[in-house]
């Protein structure tokens, strides 16, 4: 299916004797937000570096864009790398360096384009995502935590990959900043018609955002589909799980439409 962006088939992965991922499935579709939500240990961040080609799985396979990514060698999965624009925990900004410096990072490393061009398009990046024209010259450490979100996104969004992943994007963040960037992942989908997979623990966030939900559990999917069924019609562990994280899912918003 063309629109069948990211593709796990029984997926297993087992560091030494210790099996992290038990035949993973799933469908993550074009311009879509997929969430996948379970605790810490669940082999959630081991999940996402299978999508996005940085990790190989013991058995299984990976279809990234109808491409099969596992018999790949390093010169090609590079090349499937680039479709990914990756947002990290805390934003995994580099303090030493300005704004200017850690958005403009991909292109130095990726592309041939001169110096002047760059700085074009970083400005540009950082004015769509609403930050001010002065923030280019400042330190990460002198950023607030969303502005800091804002800069991470920038960063992922300079290669213009067709899908954004993101691991733990609220964590740390307050419940008004975690919002602010539910709002922003979703203002990603809409103004760049990105595909997004987001890993998260907070289960406001994924009502919020996600088109689909799956919840991982010691390696395995329990539960899929929209946020509504996990709640009430995926089973019995589901509906725990969210009625655990104490989160009133009736009184949320939703986002994605
Ligand atoms: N490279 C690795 N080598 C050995 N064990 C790993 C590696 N990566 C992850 N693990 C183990 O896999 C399990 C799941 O980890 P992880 O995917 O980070 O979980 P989560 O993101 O859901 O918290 C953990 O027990 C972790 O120690
Ligand atoms: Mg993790």
């Amino acid at each position: 299916m063309r629109d069948d962006l990211v593709v796990l088939k029984d997926v297993c992965k087992r560091f030494g004797s210790q099996q992290v991922l038990k035949g993973i499935s799933l469908v993550a579709r074009r311009g879509e937000t997929t969430v996948v939500i379970g605790g810490s240990g669940a082999g959630k961040t081991t999940l996402l570096r299978h999508i996005v080609a940085l990790e190989k799985p013991t058995s299984g396979a990976v279809f990234i864009d109808g491409e099969d990514i596992v018999p790949m060698g390093e010169r090609e999965l590079n090349r499937i790398r680039k479709k990914f624009g990756m947002v990290y925990q805390y934003a995994a900004l580099l303090d030493s360096i300005t704004v200017l410096e850690n958005v403009a990072f991909p292109l130095v490393e990726h592309t041939k384009l001169s110096r002047k061009e760059i700085d074009t398009r970083v400005h540009e990046k950082l004015r769509i995502l609403g930050l001010d024209a002065n923030v280019a010259k400042k330190f990460p450490s002198e950023l607030s935590g969303g502005m800091r979100k804002r800069v991470g996104l920038a960063r992922a969004l300079m290669l213009e990959p067709p899908i954004l992943v993101y691991d733990e994007p609220t964590s740390g963040l307050d419940p008004l900043t975690s919002r602010m960037v539910d709002d922003l992942i979703e203002e990603m989908r809409q103004r760049f018609g990105v595909t997004s997979v987001v890993i998260s623990h907070d289960i406001a966030s994924c009502f919020r955002i996600a088109h689909q939900a799956i919840l991982l559990i010691r390696g395995e999917i329990v539960a899929q589909g929209t946020p509504d069924d996990l709640a009430h019609g995926a089973g019995e562990v589901a509906s725990e799980f969210i009625r655990q994280s104490g989160v009133d899912v009736a009184r949320l918003g939703r986002v994605a439409s």
